[in-house]
């Protein structure tokens, strides 16, 4: 964190606005994308897995259409998932300046998994399309004692990289997806920022669980609905297509589509319920409402392709499907600014001052008011003749000797003084509102002690 501390700077209220909305276009990339490669790997190591456990050649060729059209290649992966989920790195860690959350690390460590994942996949991609240059040589040649042996040798070379990459980019995607859900559901959620401290206590929370269940459920029904969208309507779908694997593909992709678009509400609902109150609002009731909706039409279109076997509605689906998700991660950064108002009031406010120092003529003098400055930042810890938390004025300012510069460099930058006291946490203030303070001070003693 330290590096990060030292390369975030705190963002304006202004800044604060741009920051959300670059935020959610980032998502608006992420989000789909990244659950469209969760889901196209499962499907396609799990299917290339047991096809060839089976001899199944309906399951491996699922695989590799799967591969061929959902996912991607190494530079678009880079374009659509690397840079926007190390953009919403950078975002978090500017909004969430200052808090002790872990949300921020975590994110970090959840954008090189998503880059190694995708390195991963990519290099699964490429070896099973080796496969297929090796079994069409396979064809060409019947005798199998004339294929050369250096062929042999990389034919089972790639077999076993196409195995180990494919399983490794699974896992690894996953961890990564498990990171960023988790790190976002935290950030969410300020009442558990300091009971979440460590890997452990991430491990064992029950919002980072239950936003990873709703973004891989999430992540099944996009695919599957990509999958019916992509094979059999988007430019003229897959070629080549025999009866037996177009039923097989349809059923398949519409039963899990179905299934798993009906989970998102349930797991959005609980959601809902767990927010803690300071991060609900209008803007949150009225997004979560219109993603519910968008979902049960989804359903609707799903249950027609059930049905009646009419694939025409899958781009119906698909189409509503994305609408719905954009609810959903608008709503999600609606909640997300709920929760952070608190907080970054105060960073705002360190903003300012820090501009304040660089630009000083936006300060007027004026505007510090001293009394004002004492009210909300030192009361709740000082009285003039009375001790509460720190010692009473009467007697510290005083030894100061109306001697303003001196107060105020104490104000600005506290040290330890006297044992019988707590040391003075520092309050933030500029040098300018330490001033005004300490004018405030000296002169509000000597009125009322003459000293
Ligand atoms: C969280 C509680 C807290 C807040 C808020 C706080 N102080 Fe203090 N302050 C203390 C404590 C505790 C001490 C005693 C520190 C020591 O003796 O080392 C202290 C000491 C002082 C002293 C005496 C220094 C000396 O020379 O003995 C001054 C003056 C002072 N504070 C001014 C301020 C001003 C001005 C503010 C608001 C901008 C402020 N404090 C806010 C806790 C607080």
């Amino acid at each position: 964190m330290s590096i990060f501390d030292q390369l975030i700077i705190p963002p304006t209220a202004h800044h604060t606005d741009l920051l959300n909305i670059f935020l959610v276009f980032s998502m608006l990339l992420f989000i789909p994308y990244a659950s469209v490669l969760l889901g196209a790997s499962i499907f396609s190591v799990y299917f290339k897995y047991a096809g060839r456990k089976r001899s199944d050649s309906i399951y491996l060729r699922f695989s590799k259409d799967i591969l061929d059209k959902l996912i991607l290649k190494l530079s678009v992966g880079v374009g659509v998932i690397v840079v926007p989920i190390f953009s919403i790195t950078f975002v978090y860690a500017q909004l969430l300046y200052n808090a002790q959350v872990i949300s921020v690390s975590i994110l970090l460590l959840s954008s090189l998994l998503f880059t190694a994942g995708i390195i991963f996949l990519s290099k699964f991609k490429n070896s099973v399309n080796l496969e297929n240059i090796f079994s069409s040589i396979r064809n060409i040649v019947p005798d199998k004692n004339k294929i050369p042996d250096n062929v042999k040798t990389l034919e089972s070379e790639n077999y076993s990289s196409s195995n180990q990459s494919g399983i490794t980019g699974l896992i690894v995607l996953i961890c990564a997806t498990f990171l960023y859900t988790g790190a976002v559901s935290i950030a969410e959620n300020p009442p558990k920022w300091d009971s979440v401290t460590n890997i452990l206590g991430f491990l064992i929370s029950p919002d980072t669980w239950l936003n990873f269940a709703l973004f891989v459920t999430g992540a099944l029904s996009l695919t599957s609905a990509s999958i019916l969208f992509l094979f059999f309507r988007w430019n003229g779908g897959v070629k080549d297509m025999s009866e037996a694997y177009k039923k097989f593909v349809t059923r398949f992709s519409v039963l899990i589509a179905f299934i798993s678009t009906l989970f998102i509400p349930f797991f959005l609902i609980i959601k809902f319920l767990i927010t803690p109150e300071i991060a609900l609002s209008k803007g949150v009731f009225i997004y979560s409402g219109l993603a519910l909706i968008s979902l049960l039409l989804v359903c609707n279109f799903f249950y027609a392709i059930i049905r009646n076997s009419e694939i025409k509605w899958s781009s119906a689906a698909f189409l509503v499907l994305i609408i719905a998700f954009t609810f959903i991660i608008i709503k999600d950064q609606v909640t997300l600014a709920n929760a952070l108002k608190k907080h970054l009031l105060v960073v705002n406010h360190v903003a300012d001052s820090i501009e304040n120092v660089k630009f000083p003529k936006n300060v007027k003098a004026t505007e510090i008011s001293g009394e004002e400055l004492y009210t909300t930042k030192c009361s709740a810890c000082h009285q003039f003749d009375q001790k509460l938390t720190g010692p009473p004025y009467d007697v510290t300012v005083p030894k100061y000797n109306g001697d303003v510069k001196k107060l105020a460099a104490y104000i600005y930058n506290p040290v330890k003084i006297d044992p019988g006291y707590p040391a003075m946490p520092n309050q933030g203030v500029t040098m300018k509102e330490a001033e005004a303070v300490a004018q405030f001070l000296i002169d509000k003693v000597k009125q009322e002690t003459g000293k």
